[in-house]
């Protein structure tokens, strides 16, 4: 009994904890096929306590295989998800290759749960910064109906990968110890004790591709092809979890005490509020949770309509591996209601 699942990517940040979260959440695996680059092939990662050895992506058949996990960037899915579906797999592909494909299901699934299809196909699994907003935004929409988003990112070094880590890492070390810095390649500049105003490529408008797949993901996943949603995307050196300042204009008057409630009462949500005490939620407390921790919420000092919070998800986990997860989960709670 079971599924065969492939990770694809399964070296890479987000496949290993792909890998952690199948694992701890019991998911039912029958087998495990562990995919990557050449590079990687033949190499080992862990399992159940057992060794899976790593096949080259490129050799790779998906005969057989019911759910594949993609995390080995944009391109690499292009290439090698529609061979998959093919095969008659389940794609939940986390890169952006396709989630703005009018055909392709962008999911999360405390919110839109109900785009979810099944059957050989690909399901996107939505950009991490996209996913925390909207997991929060959700309660606040079906109560009081969502205007006009103003957000600013506070992004951790494991958006960009295990590299991205490795840099920051590295240019911290370097800073400290007073030796050369290693170039920047995985960020425009030096991450270390900085604020990057910049994520990904710049358009014409201004905005870099990753502030607008915050206006597009999000108008897609709560289906308000109109919403008003203005982002500035800022990495900054901490290591997983990413943290966003949330300005929300709403149709209606909400106040502190009912958006708490609602938060309280909503899936996948961590109302951590405290801030006599110091208690708000923060990027090292976020790091290898489930949660979307919402705190510092406040009601506009002008406008009766406008809340502000703080948002902080571990981007590894609810922004990228464990949301694909969930999409998988809720696929085997419908087969098996059949
Ligand atoms: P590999 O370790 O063999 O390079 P991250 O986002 O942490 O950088 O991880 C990227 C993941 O995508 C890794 O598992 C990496 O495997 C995999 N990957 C990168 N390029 C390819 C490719 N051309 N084919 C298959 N897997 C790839």
């Amino acid at each position: 009994t079971g599924f065969n699942v492939a990770v694809v990517g399964a070296t890479g940040a987000v496949g290993r904890e792909m890998l952690d979260i199948l694992e701890e959440r019991d998911f039912p695996v029958r087998t495990l096929r562990a995919m990557a680059s050449k590079r990687s092939a033949g190499k080992t990662v862990e399992f159940r306590g057992k060794e899976v050895v790593i096949e080259d992506l490129e050799e790779a058949s998906f005969e057989g295989v019911d759910f594949g996990l993609f995390s080995a960037g944009g391109s690499v899915s292009k290439k090698h998800a529609p061979r998959a579906v093919d095969a008659g797999v389940v794609v939940i592909d986390n890169t952006s290759a396709f989630r703005m494909d009018p055909d392709v299901p962008l999911v999360v699934p405390e919110v839109n749960p109900e785009a979810i299809v099944d059957g050989p196909g690909i399901i996107a699994n939505p950009n991490c910064s996209t996913i925390q907003m909207v997991v929060a935004l959700k309660p606040l929409h079906d109560a009081a109906g969502l205007e006009r988003i103003i957000v600013s990112t506070y992004q951790s070094a494991s958006g960009a990968g295990q590299k991205g880590i490795d840099e920051l890492m590295a240019s911290v070390k370097a800073r400290v110890e007073g030796t050369d810095e290693p170039e920047a390649q995985k960020f425009a500049h030096p991450l270390a004790f900085e604020a990057l105003p910049h994520i990904d490529v710049f358009f014409d408008s201004g905005f870099t591709r990753e502030e607008l797949k915050m206006v597009n993901e999000t108008r897609k996943i709560m289906t308000l092809p109109e919403l008003e949603v203005a982002a500035t995307c800022v990495r900054v050196p901490s290591v997983r979890s990413h943290s966003e300042s949330v300005t929300v204009d709403l149709d209606g008057e909400l106040s502190v005490e009912k958006a708490r409630e609602l938060w309280e009462a909503a899936p996948g949500v961590k109302v951590y509020d405290d801030p006599a005490n110091n208690v708000y939620p923060l990027a090292r407390l976020a790091e290898k949770t489930d949660d979307t921790w919402v705190g510092r919420i406040r009601q506009d000092l002008d406008r009766p309509q406008t809340l502000h919070f703080w948002v902080v998800s571990d981007n590894l986990r609810k922004g990228a591996a464990l949301n694909a997860v969930q999409i998988a989960e809720e696929l085997v709670r419908r087969r098996s209601e059949t």
